[in-house]
């Protein structure tokens, strides 16, 4: 089968089971977090190799705050990390990296090293990677909300296609294909707005068992989906 015909545009993946992953290995839950992250540089290179031309992850939700201290401290630091370190490689590899969710919650410093990464890619044209962090598909509604209640000349109707403009995702395609990993089928507040007619696709893998060979299982089951957006077949 080439899967190439029928590559999805944009894929979006829900990156959990990193803490049941370090459980099952009698290792803190930071190291399938440090794991997780492994993966993902590889799936990039996979999803890049791919044809995918839009990667969203879900790296940190609205709701993870509620995590032990120490957990959340170590993700932060592994996100720190991650912005700094790969400046060089994503330029390299061509990968414009764009950070989505909510930056009133991150330290100045934070926000700076983003906007440094997210700049210096800029111009890359290869893969469009969306990293989500502090992300909530409800925040970001509401945020758009308060965005178009700010504006001065603001017109008294919008349609949606006006609304999708002011989400964190505007410049991007909606997701065609959603994977969660960790076994569990909910959304967990990922891109509510973008995600109205994706197609889901769940695996019990944890994420840091997954792999190329199991993100093409993915991809070939998209392929034989039939996308009707509600209308009929003739
Ligand atoms: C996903 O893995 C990563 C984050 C939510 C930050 P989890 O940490 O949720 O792993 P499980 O679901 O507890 O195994
Ligand atoms: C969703 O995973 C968030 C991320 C993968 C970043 P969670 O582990 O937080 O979701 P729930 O709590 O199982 O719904
Ligand atoms: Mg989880």
């Amino acid at each position: 089968m080439n899967i190439k015909s029928a590559i999805p545009k944009h894929v979006a993946i829900m990156m959990d089971g990193n803490g049941r992953w370090a459980k099952r290995k009698l290792l803190p839950r930071k190291m399938g977090h440090i794991e997780g992250g492994k993966v993902l540089e590889m799936i990039c290179a996979s999803s890049y190799k791919l044809g995918i031309k839009y990667l969203t992850v879900y790296a940190f939700s609205t709701e993870n705050w509620n995590r032990p201290r120490d957990e959340v401290d170590g993700i932060m630091h592994l996100f720190r990390k991650y912005l700094t370190d790969s400046i060089e490689q994503s330029v390299k590899n061509d990968m414009r990296v764009r950070v989505i969710g909510n930056r009133e919650g991150f330290d100045k410093d934070l926000v700076n090293e983003i906007d440094k990464l997210e700049e210096a890619t800029r111009n890359c044209k290869g893969l469009n990677f969306q990293l989500a962090v502090n992300y909530g598909g409800k925040d970001e509604i509401v945020r758009a909300v308060n965005k178009i209640l700010l504006l001065k000349d603001r017109k008294s109707v919008i349609s949606t296609d006006d609304f999708s403009s002011y989400l964190d995702t505007w410049e991007i395609p909606e997701p065609d294909l959603f994977i969660r990993t960790g076994g569990e089928k909910r959304l967990s507040n990922f891109m509510l707005w973008e995600m109205a007619y994706t197609e889901f696709y769940f695996t019990d893998i944890l994420w840091p068992d997954f792999n190329e060979v199991e993100l093409i299982k993915a991809i070939e089951d998209f392929t034989m989906r039939e996308r009707r957006y509600g209308r009929i077949e003739e």
